[in-house]
Formats: structure tokens, C-alpha cells, sequence
């Protein structure tokens, strides 16, 4: 049994020929133009196709202008990317702690962790949940911050019905082959209306700095090195595939809720004692997009048994994050005031199950079968 699997179709392997016969296969070609324009009616703003989230997360930092002896806020329980993007401008980061239920940057805890530095905060929408988007989105415009959404995991996520992503100055997507729709390496950056005017510096920075795309629209003559930019432009072939894949993800992505569900009510009508919390689609007004399914056990023994038992049975299941702050390289941010104890107990008791787009029923239920012969000999 796959932990993740990613799903082909023979639309994809269609378009795949067809941008492959074209000879187009670098960036900024019909199938990236295609992918931008659904993403932008999707979110309802500017969007630009990027290499990765992670590049998509480094280009956002930059649009906010940081430099050295700048602070950004940000939780532990993450995946590196947006750390990295924050010490690569020369900015600092400081560790906030998550809440309770979503495992999403505690906006409560945020006023705490202010000071004349903190110039942004990035939030990461753990598994496409979120937790009190507009209360944060508030909190950093009265407090003048950029608010980052790393929102890699969320795309279908929604609150209100209004998609995840579109809340803070800038959000980030990932399209990486783990994620609910991917094309192997991908990624998006979602720009907020009221920053239109960074238009022409976000073309550049992706195009090595040079105004091609401008050239390519028909606005310039030629095209030359106009700005600072780097080469983050995603190939043409890999948009082919995500193309096709935008056209049935929201057809695609109700299997994997469908998952999700069955899962949830399985795990809910257990009550198994050993486990503390599990996955649950609907928390508030927030709807995540089931990018994943995550068991809590109250201790660590529990996650052990249940990881090694499912293991023995054929079924892969992981921890999940590895708090940054106890991490090898970023204990050294870890400034000791905060109480990040909440994602050390997560990274020893959190479990996922397996969870991927196009999963059927039966494998749904040799998990599940899995997992109640495991938890018989396990005791709360
Ligand atoms: C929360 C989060 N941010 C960023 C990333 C990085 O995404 P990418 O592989 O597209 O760079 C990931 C990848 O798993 C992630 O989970």
C-alpha cells in the first residue's frame, strides 16, 4: 500500500505529448498562461505559476521587503520552506505557538510576540486546515505586518467560501506530486489585489530579472536585465500536466474527502482511549480540502505500537512534523519564552494514515481494517 500515489490520466499523458511535440518546454509557454488563468478565476486575484511552494514562499518574503534586523512570526510545527525563505532575505524568525484543535499559528499568541523588528507573520494552513484567518488578517493590518499564507497543503480549502491563500498579502501553493493535485514539481504564488503595483517586479524576478514577459506580451521592443530576479519559472510540459489535472480536481478531490470522511466517522464511533483527536473536516466555518488524516495518541507509546503495527501489516503511516525549533538547524532560532511544548507533543503522539487523491474504497478499507486490529492490542 502507497502513503501518497499520484494519479495519471490519459488527458494528462495527452496534453504531456502535445506540449512535448510542440517543442515548447521551457517556461511562460500556452500551457502556463492556461494553468494562470484558471488559478486566477479560481482565487479571484493575481496568480503567478512558480518552480515550487518554496519558491513561491521566497518571492513572497521579497515582495514584503525584508531585509536584515527584520523579524517574522511564524510556527514551529511547519515544514522548513517558509523558514528558509525568511533567513535566505537576511530577516530572522521567531517562533509561534499553534493552537490546540487546528495546529495553525495561534493568533492569540501573536500580540506577546511583537516587537519594533517583526515586520511580517507567515501562517501555514496545516493539512488545508485553518484557524481564525480573519481575525489574523486583521490583526497583522491594524499592527502594519504582511501576512503570508503558506497554504502548499490547501488548495480546495476554503473558509466562508472564500479559498485559503486570498486572506493575507500573498499566499502560497504547492503542485509537488504529495500534494491534492500535483504535476511532480510546482508551485503558485497568489497576490492580493491591493499589490497589483508589484506586477512588473514579480515578472522580472521570476524571468532571471529581465523583462521578457513583457517582451512576449508585446509591451517592449526587446528585452533586457530590468531588475534583481532569479529563474523560478515552472517548464511548460510539467503545466501541461497540472492543466488537465485543474480541469477534474474538484470532481477528483470529493473521492479524497469521501476518504477522509470514512476515516473520520470510522475513528469517531471507535473512541478509541489511547487517541486524543483525529482529522475532522469542519471546524468553525473552516472546510480543508482532506489533504490529510492524522490520528493523536495520547502518548508517544501509542504512536509507536500503532505506527509499528500498521507497518507490519503492510500499511505505511508517519509522524508529521518535526517542530523546527528542536530541529538540528533550527533549534539555534529557538528563543526559550515561548511555550512550544504543544509541537512536541504532536511530532511524538501524531500519526497519518494513508491518503491520496483517487483513493478507492477498498484500500480505505484495508486501512481501517489495519488499524482496528492494531488498536485491539493497544490500551488507553
Ligand atoms: C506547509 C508546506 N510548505 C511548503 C512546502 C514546500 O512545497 P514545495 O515542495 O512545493 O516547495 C510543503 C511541502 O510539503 C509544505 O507542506
Amino acid at each position: 500500500m502507497d502513503f501518497c500515489k499520484t494519479y495519471m490520466t490519459e488527458a494528462m499523458k495527452k496534453a504531456l505529448a502535445e506540449a512535448f511535440d510542440s517543442g515548447y518546454w521551457h517556461g511562460g509557454g500556452p500551457y502556463t498562461k492556461r494553468v494562470e488563468s484558471i488559478l486566477r478565476q479560481r482565487f479571484g486575484c493575481d496568480v503567478w505559476m512558480t518552480t515550487s511552494c518554496t519558491h513561491a514562499l521566497e518571492l513572497a518574503v521579497r515582495l514584503c521587503g525584508l531585509s536584515e534586523g527584520d523579524e517574522v512570526i511564524l510556527p514551529s510545527f511547519a515544514y522548513p520552506s517558509a523558514a528558509n525563505a525568511v533567513l535566505l532575505s537576511g530577516a530572522s524568525i521567531r517562533y509561534a505557538p499553534v493552537d490546540a484543535v487546528s495546529y495553525c499559528l495561534d493568533v492569540d499568541a501573536l500580540e506577546g510576540l511583537l516587537n519594533d523588528k517583526t515586520k511580517a507573520v507567515i501562517v501555514i494552513h496545516y493539512g488545508g486546515n485553518s484557524h481564525k484567518i480573519r481575525e489574523l488578517s486583521e490583526f497583522c493590518r491594524k499592527k502594519g505586518l504582511f501576512l503570508i499564507e503558506d497554504a502548499a497543503q490547501a488548495i480546495g480549502s476554503t473558509v466562508d467560501g472564500k479559498a485559503l491563500g486570498t486572506f493575507g498579502d500573498f499566499g502560497t501553493i504547492s503542485f509537488h506530486s504529495t500534494k491534492n493535485i500535483g504535476c511532480g514539481e510546482g508551485g503558485a504564488l497568489v497576490v492580493a489585489d491591493r499589490h497589483s503595483d508589484k506586477r512588473h517586479e514579480i515578472e522580472c524576478f521570476l524571468e532571471k530579472g529581465t523583462d521578457h514577459t513583457a517582451f512576449k506580451r508585446g509591451d517592449r521592443e526587446f528585452y533586457q536585465w530590468s531588475a534583481l530576479g532569479s529563474s523560478y519559472v515552472p517548464s511548460d510540459l510539467l503545466m501541461a500536466i497540472l492543466y488537465e489535472g485543474l480541469q477534474t480536481f474538484d470532481e477528483d478531490n470529493k473521492v479524497r474527502l469521501a476518504a477522509h470522511r470514512r476515516y473520520a466517522e470510522f475513528f469517531r464511533a471507535l473512541a478509541h482511549p489511547a487517541i486524543l483527536n483525529h482529522s475532522d473536516r469542519v471546524k468553525g466555518e473552516s472546510r480543508h480540502n482532506a489533504h490529510l488524516f492524522y490520528l493523536v495518541f495520547r502518548d508517544k507509546i501509542g504512536m509507536q505500537d500503532f505506527i509499528g503495527g500498521m507497518k507490519a501489516r503492510g500499511i505505511p503511516c508517519y509522524q508529521h512534523f518535526y517542530p523546527l525549533h528542536t530541529a538540528a538547524f533550527g533549534r539555534q532560532f529557538d528563543m526559550k519564552d515561548t511555550d512550544l511544548s504543544m509541537e512536541e507533543h504532536l511530532w511524538d503522539c501524531l500519526v497519518r494514515l494513508p491518503l491520496y487523491t483517487r483513493m478507492s474504497q477498498d484500500e480505505v478499507d484495508r486501512v481501517l481494517t489495519a488499524a482496528a486490529d492494531v488498536l485491539e492490542s493497544i490500551h488507553g
